[in-house]
């Protein structure tokens, strides 16, 4: 027996990856998930779903994703995470229709007659030369890679040609084709992950995409980190969207104990919560992770680890204060300090601080940029207009944390 089923558990309740349709876990946002599955069976238009760090946005675009597939909606899934261009964003467009057209003859075979007729793609009979350039740029290569699927079987690879220029063009007119086609057979969703992790220009860029590129007759699905955001930003993005769905944050203990207690239920034969965090464990836990589920989960993991089923408050600070050790020696002395003088009175401003720290308020903004985005320092939002200042402060959990 290992030491989680001795606990009463029938597997790990604090696993840290996304949630997807085939995992266990998934509590509550029946609001949200209601809302978002609304927008897809309207089989049309433009959503963002809006939620800080952590929340459970990915993991709710999953559920969505399976929704989706039951539905009998073909879904392209893809992330903004590591797109930093218009043309990755068409790159990862057509490999999603690859996957599409791999999986559906009838589709594949569509597409395949219609991007021949229309010469978008095709066979010119020029074996060898003048392949060779079409594959030297990323999208060139993906593309190759689409018609070869589309048109040819691979011993024809090298008869196939791409026929207009230039690539990124080229991809639009296969993607708007495609997607065109597909929507034909069946409804389209496009799902992808992690808008705000664009960096703040190109952000813009692919805005413009989505509103004067992507086609009307699919929905498209995307997250995002208001938090990530610069307001413009955000003004722009409420423009673009037909609808947000917003996470709210977790704003009190009875809402994180849904979560904690709602993941242990799943992981135990007769739906008990085996282990008990009293309510102060819970409120030191908001605190610190500010509602993050990810970071809640790993502290309750580490607790349940070094303390078995006897969770209480001073015990979970000492496994805060150890998974924590790493972070808090590699911010350096210089940002101690900071959290140490902070450790005083409630709130600061930014130039109360500067003086109380003689650190310049250019650098010290610097600084408490970093330990805001590490969850060490909060900041409270003074709002908009004249004498409205930000506030920053650190929680009393961070306090009992730092020597
Ligand atoms: N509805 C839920 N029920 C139970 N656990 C959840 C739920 N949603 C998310 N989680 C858990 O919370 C953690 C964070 O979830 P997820 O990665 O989906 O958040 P996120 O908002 O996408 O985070 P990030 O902003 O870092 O991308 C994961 O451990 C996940 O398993
Ligand atoms: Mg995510």
């Amino acid at each position: 027996m290992d030491w989680l089923e001795k606990l009463g558990f029938t597997g790990n309740p604090f696993f840290l990856e996304p949630i997807n349709s085939s995992l266990k876990g998934f509590v509550d946002r029946a609001k949200e998930k209601d809302s978002l599955e609304k927008c897809i069976v309207t089989k049309k238009g433009k959503y963002i779903l809006f939620g800080s760090t952590g929340l459970g946005k990915t993991s709710l675009l999953n559920i969505i994703e399976g929704y989706a597939e039951e539905s009998n909606f073909v879904v392209i899934k893809t992330d903004f995470l590591h797109q930093q261009s218009k043309e990755d964003f068409y790159n990862q467009m057509i490999r999603g229709l690859e996957g599409i057209v791999e999986q559906d003859a009838k589709i594949k075979k569509k597409i395949g007659k219609s991007l021949q007729e229309s010469k978008i793609v095709g066979r010119r009979k020029k074996r060898g030369k003048g392949i060779k350039p079409e594959i030297s740029t990323k999208i060139g290569a993906v593309l190759l890679e689409f018609a070869i699927r589309v048109v040819g079987e691979k011993e024809e690879a090298e008869e196939v040609e791409l026929f207009v220029q230039p690539y990124l063009q080229q991809a639009i007119e296969i993607f708007d084709e495609s997607t065109r086609i597909i929507t034909e057979v069946k409804p389209l969703v496009i799902i992808s992950d992690n808008l705000d992790k664009l960096e703040e220009k190109t952000y813009r860029d692919i805005l413009k995409t989505i509103v004067d590129g992507l086609p009307g007759h699919l929905v498209f699905l995307t997250t995002g980190n208001y938090t990530h955001l610069s307001l413009g930003n955000v003004v722009l993005t409420q423009k673009v969207f037909d609808l947000t769905i917003d996470i709210p944050g977790m704003e009190t203990i009875s809402r994180l104990r849904e979560f904690v207690d709602g993941r242990m239920k799943t992981f135990v034969k007769d739906g008990t919560t085996p282990i008990h965090f009293p309510d102060n464990v819970l409120k030191v836990l908001l605190e610190k992770t500010r509602g993050n589920l990810r970071e809640t989960f790993r502290y309750c993991f580490g607790a349940i680890i070094e303390h078995g089923n006897k969770i209480n408050r001073s015990n979970m600070i000492e496994t805060i204060k150890g998974i924590d050790t790493v972070l808090i020696k590699s911010i350096g002395e210089k940002n101690k300090d900071i959290l140490r003088a902070m450790q005083e009175k409630e709130r600061y401003t930014l130039v109360q601080l500067s003086s109380l720290t003689k650190i310049h308020k250019k650098t010290l903004w610097g600084r408490i940029k970093n330990l805001i985005q590490l969850n060490l320092i909060i900041k409270e939002s003074g709002g908009m207009g004249r004498g409205k200042e930000d506030k920053y402060y650190v929680s009393s959990v961070v306090k009992e944390i730092i020597d």
